[in-house]
């Protein structure tokens, strides 16, 4: 083997399991492995994850906060006004820039695939050029997924749908759209049978930015699922956000969720995104405005986290970790119970994975011999903690590795450090619980 990582735990509940990656491969999961290797890591106590996948991204905004401005009211209406007054002063040199720094970022986090969302509005295809070649410049340690995205509307842009279809010669793999965007909900409508037309023409995915609104009446989705039935799309579409659901009638989510399994459309909320930019017409109550993420999940529906935005104009926080939007989605679905933790990470890994289409994901025996190593013991444990990623490894080298956390307490005769992961043993009679 060139590399074995012995005594993990892996996501599934499985302990003490040694990986070992022999010519970029997973080529045993076993535990107690007879065999040797180059290099071995001790995981004992670890959790070992396939690496994270954010399935929703903005590469081509992100680390440009507080230029030309800061978002004052911090809606998604200024987020895009601001970026369209940031759009003419924008170089090639720094959407680059600013894409590897991010890279660099997400690779200590983990975070190995990413679909990033890339604004086409721009007459000059600027940004759509650098995220190519940062695409290109990343491979051996990051899939970047490119979605040509006409963040000034398909229709209502008078670059929308030239400077789209532009973008997919250059080589982005995934339709993009914004049919709550457009002028109307017919024109939104419109929008997505294009759309839908234009990816099954040229055998391509689809992500749509759809019905990003608390408006109820935003329904762009229901014609998103039946083009996808209609072209025999199955499988190949997503839809972001779909925020209006959370407010729509229960009715109508009970006639709506099964369409969309029905059409195997894959679902993205953006748990940290939504939260701080849905529900900013309310006053109180305020709605979270996250879409339907446990009813979807037990409809059948792949549903996945995003983090959407990393200091963009859209959004000042987030850096990377998926952990963050597996966390923050425990917490808006109230998804806080045991095997629900297990459904936030699952959003985050495996779910991401298939939305992306990605090949050879997971830690099976001829999967790709990624993974990460986490200092902590289990997944709800991961999302608790948001722990260093110890280990972050990519085709069977380690590619990030982060120092252990312990904090060395200086009162009292208690253990002389901590990790934040529980040692206590409970009372004979609880033994064994859960
Ligand atoms: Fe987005």
């Amino acid at each position: 083997m060139d590399l074995i990582v012995r005594r993990g735990n892996l996501p599934d509940g499985r302990q003490a399991i040694d990986i070992g990656i022999k010519d970029g491969r997973i080529a045993a999961v076993e535990p107690a492995l007879k065999a040797t290797a180059a290099r071995e890591i001790d995981a004992t106590g670890c959790l070992v994850s396939p690496p994270f996948v954010d399935a929703h991204f903005h590469m081509d905004a992100t680390l440009s906060v507080g230029y030309p401005r800061y978002n004052r009211s911090g809606t998604l209406l200024e987020g895009i006004k601001l970026w369209g007054e940031m759009k003419p002063h924008l170089t090639y040199e720094w959407f680059v820039d600013r894409a590897l720094e991010y890279c660099d970022w997400a690779v200590a986090r983990g975070l190995l695939a990413i679909r990033s969302h890339v604004d086409t509005c721009d007459p000059q295809l600027i940004g759509a050029q650098a995220m190519v070649e940062v695409r290109k410049k990343v491979q051996d340690y990051v899939d970047l997924q490119l979605v040509a995205f006409p963040q000034d509307g398909y229709l209502r842009s008078p670059v929308g749908v030239a400077n789209l279809a532009k973008a997919l010669d250059m080589g982005m793999e995934v339709v993009g759209g914004i049919p709550h965007f457009e002028r109307t909900m017919a024109e939104g409508d419109e929008s997505v049978r294009l759309l839908c037309e234009l990816a099954a023409k040229r055998g391509l995915r689809v992500d749509l930015h759809c019905d990003e609104t608390d408006d109820p009446h935003s329904r762009h989705i229901e014609k998103l699922a039946a083009e996808t039935v209609r072209l025999g799309l199955q499988g190949r579409v997503t839809g972001s956000h779909l925020t209006s659901m959370h407010s729509i009638d229960n009715y109508y989510a009970s006639k709506l969720i099964p369409l969309i399994a029905e059409a195997k459309i894959h679902v993205v909320a953006n748990p940290t995104a939504n939260l701080l930019l849905m529900g900013r017409h309310d006053t109180y109550p305020k709605r979270r405005g996250m879409t339907r993420v446990p009813e979807l999940m037990a409809a059948g529906v792949n549903v996945s986290f995003g983090e959407d935005s990393a200091m963009d104009p859209w959004g000042p926080l987030n850096g990377g970790d998926m952990l963050d939007a597996a966390y923050m989605g425990a917490h808006i679905g109230q998804m806080a119970g045991h095997d629900q933790l297990t459904l936030c990470y699952n959003a985050v890994t495996e779910n991401a994975a298939r939305a992306l289409g990605l090949q050879g994901y997971g830690l099976n025996v001829g999967c790709h011999g990624d993974l990460v190593v986490m200092q902590a013991g289990s997944v709800s444990e991961a999302i608790r903690l948001r722990p260093p990623r110890l280990f972050v490894v990519r085709r069977g080298k380690v590619i990030a590795e982060s120092a252990k956390l312990e904090s060395k307490l200086t009162l009292g005769g208690r253990p002389p450090s901590t990790d934040f992961s529980r040692k206590t043993k409970p009372p004979k009679a609880l033994a064994g619980g859960g």
